[in-house]
């Protein structure tokens, strides 16, 4: 296992360039499903997840190539509709493939992913939606087995917003017989990737991102050939360290629209934002100001960001109040924080942080990969040199990261972890 070991203090200035989104690409690796032949994906991020989903799809017969930057996944003759426990307890996004898989083979067989970190994260939603589309849902052992000889199209409302039961349940639409209406659907950025890239295909999708997304059912989907959207995750993380360590960054290739609840929170914590088309500027004040939050849904500030944003808020002159509404237990940060000498406490869903002068290195462990991004983002304006222990979590979703601070002035390394 490796740790990342970060000398704080430093005002990091530079130019960023942003990755692919990791949460477009996983869904739209599995939408190749849908299709018969060669796909071909660029801007995907060289991740540990991306890895896993090329393992997943080869699993179930399906060529995996992946080279600087570029995914290229064969669908011609696909033998297995099985996702099994080894997989899926390592990348709960694994979910994503029963809808395709019912909708392509007429049967899936995916183990039910663990709760996590995070939550206990069910996926009652994506099943009750294939239920409606006439699959015929069975559990037993921890599989989840879905059948049907062809789906049929259905009106679907979802009870609460989820990305990936509405990515699932769209990508099996787009090949079921007739018209699926998604009601109260997730407007993540995501989600309007993945239509548009159904779209590319020859799918029939619209309205993604405005809540009611309507699919009409084709017989027969072309191999996508698509470009993915940068991470706002990713934007978000680096916006937050240029106001942390008082710096000042140049982010680019990026898609400000797509961060706008956090840029208005940033700008109140006192960061200087400009928007450049693909490119943000962003300088960190002295110190930041106190602000609160509220993660929701997209459009709303996002559950990815609260984290990082955390951070940023242990060091702000004044308290701020954190409220966790999408998860029940993403406050898994909070105790390394406090390690850090951060004033931090937390009752249920909501955190209360009385911001200090400066936090202190410290060891501490990543629990979850938003977690260890907060845990970089303390760091780099740590007094001292800090210790984050279990890297795999950070390198599930975030490219090449030290190489990316250090071209930005951080001294940060990586180090086999004893
Ligand atoms: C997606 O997870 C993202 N992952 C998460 O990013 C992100 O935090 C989350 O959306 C919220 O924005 C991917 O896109 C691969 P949900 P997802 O279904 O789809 C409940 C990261 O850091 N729910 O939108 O699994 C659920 O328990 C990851 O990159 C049900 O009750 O999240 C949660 O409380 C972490 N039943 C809420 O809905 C269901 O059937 C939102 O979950 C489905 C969800």
């Amino acid at each position: 296992m490796d740790k990342l070991v970060i000398k704080g203090g430093i005002k990091l200035k530079g130019e960023v360039e942003i990755s692919g989104a990791k949460n477009a690409a996983l869904p739209i690796m599995v939408a190749s499903i849908l299709a018969s032949g060669e796909s071909t994906i660029y801007r995907v991020p060289d991740l540990v997840d991306v890895m896993t989903m090329g393992r997943l799809l080869a699993n179930l017969g399906a060529g995996f190539h992946y080279e600087n930057g570029e995914a290229i996944i064969y669908t011609g003759e696909l033998n297995s509709h099985t996702a099994p426990y080894d997989l899926v307890k390592t990348m709960r996004a694994s979910v994503l493939v029963i809808g395709p898989l019912v909708a392509r083979m007429g049967m899936a067989k995916v183990s039910l992913p663990g709760g996590c970190a995070i939550g206990a994260r069910p996926i009652n939603l994506h099943l009750m939606g294939l239920k409606k589309m006439g699959a015929e849902i069975k559990l037993d052992k921890g599989y989840v087995t879905a059948r049907a000889k062809r789906l049929k199209g259905a009106r679907i409302y979802f009870d609460i917003q989820t990305v990936t039961g509405t990515e699932n349940l769209m990508m099996a639409a787009a090949i079921a017989k007739g018209t699926t209406v998604l009601e109260n659907s997730a407007r993540e950025p995501e989600v309007v990737d993945l239509a548009n890239a159904l779209n590319s295909m020859g799918g029939r999708v619209r309205g993604a991102g405005e809540g009611t997304i309507e699919i009409e059912g084709v017989d027969e989907l072309k191999p996508l050939s698509y470009t993915i959207i940068p991470d706002r995750v990713e934007t978000g993380t680096f916006m937050t360290i240029a106001g942390i360590t008082g710096g000042d960054i140049l982010i680019k290739g990026c898609i400000p629209e797509h961060n706008e609840a956090l840029i208005t929170k940033l700008r109140a914590a006192g960061l200087t934002i400009k928007k450049h088309g693909t490119r943000l500027r962003v300088t960190g004040p002295e110190r930041p100001l106190a602000s609160d939050i509220k993660t929701m849904p997209y459009p709303g500030f996002p559950t990815d960001m609260q984290a990082q944003f955390m951070a940023l808020m242990s060091v702000a002159e004044g308290t701020s109040i954190i409220r966790e509404t999408i998860f029940e237990n993403r406050f898994m940060h909070v105790a390394e924080l406090r390690r850090m000498g951060a004033d931090i406490e937390t009752e249920g869903g909501v955190a209360t942080v009385k911001g200090i002068s400066r936090l202190k290195g410290a060891d501490v462990m990543a629990t979850d990969l938003r977690a260890s991004a907060s845990l970089i983002v303390a760091a780099l304006a740590a007094e001292g040199k800090t210790n984050i222990h279990r890297l795999y979590h950070l390198d599930r979703g975030y490219e090449r990261i030290e190489r990316k601070l250090r071209g930005l002035g951080a001294a940060v390394e990586r180090q086999r972890d004893d």
